[in-house]
């Protein structure tokens, strides 16, 4: 039986430690979705169209991800996706509640799926996409905690004139 995974998120943007998870959980299932949250309540800094472009870039060498865009409620994506596991990263102790309750809502909605955690490689415990964005938004470096080739695209949406 082909195992189908969908590893959904924010993504604003990618970072290293979604690109960790991303090839690792490749490895673990037949077939991965990359959902991509299209939510303008967050107010993200990228489009959808420029995450889905940059998680391609990334992870295009990857012969059985997809990356998608989804909108409304994950397990009615997941369902349409004919997928039957979530895959979330944790990174520590202050992801767990969060976490916990919304795959335990997802089971009682959707009994059929499950959540699958990814612990995060240790070199990206600290890592979030909120923590990019502030230290792009101040020039910091960021250069040990994004793929080198979204590098400018994160920057250039701080630089002067836009
Ligand atoms: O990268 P994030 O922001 O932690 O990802 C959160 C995401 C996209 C998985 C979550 O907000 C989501 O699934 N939203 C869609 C609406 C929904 O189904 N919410 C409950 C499941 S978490």
């Amino acid at each position: 039986m082909m195992t189908r995974a969908v590893y959904p998120g924010s993504f604003d943007p990618i970072t290293n430690g979604h690109e960790d998870i991303i090839r690792r959980a490749a490895g673990i299932f037949d077939e991965l979705v990359v959902a991509v949250l299209n939510n303008s309540s967050k107010n993200p800094l990228f489009t959808v169209e420029e995450k889905l472009d940059m998680i391609n870039e990334i992870v295009g060498d990857l012969g059985n991800v997809e990356v998608k865009a989804f909108d409304g409620l994950l397990v009615d994506f997941v369902h349409k996706e004919n997928a039957g596991v979530i895959v979330r990263g944790m990174r520590a102790v202050t992801d767990f509640e969060y976490e916990l309750q919304w795959a335990q809502t997802n089971r009682v909605v959707s009994p059929d799926l499950d959540t699958v955690f990814l612990t995060t490689n240790l070199k990206y415990s600290y890592l979030s996409s909120s923590v990019v964005k502030e230290i792009a938004r101040y020039h910091g470096d960021i250069s040990q905690f994004v793929n080198p080739c979204i590098i400018d695209r994160i920057t250039g949406k701080f630089s002067a004139g836009r």
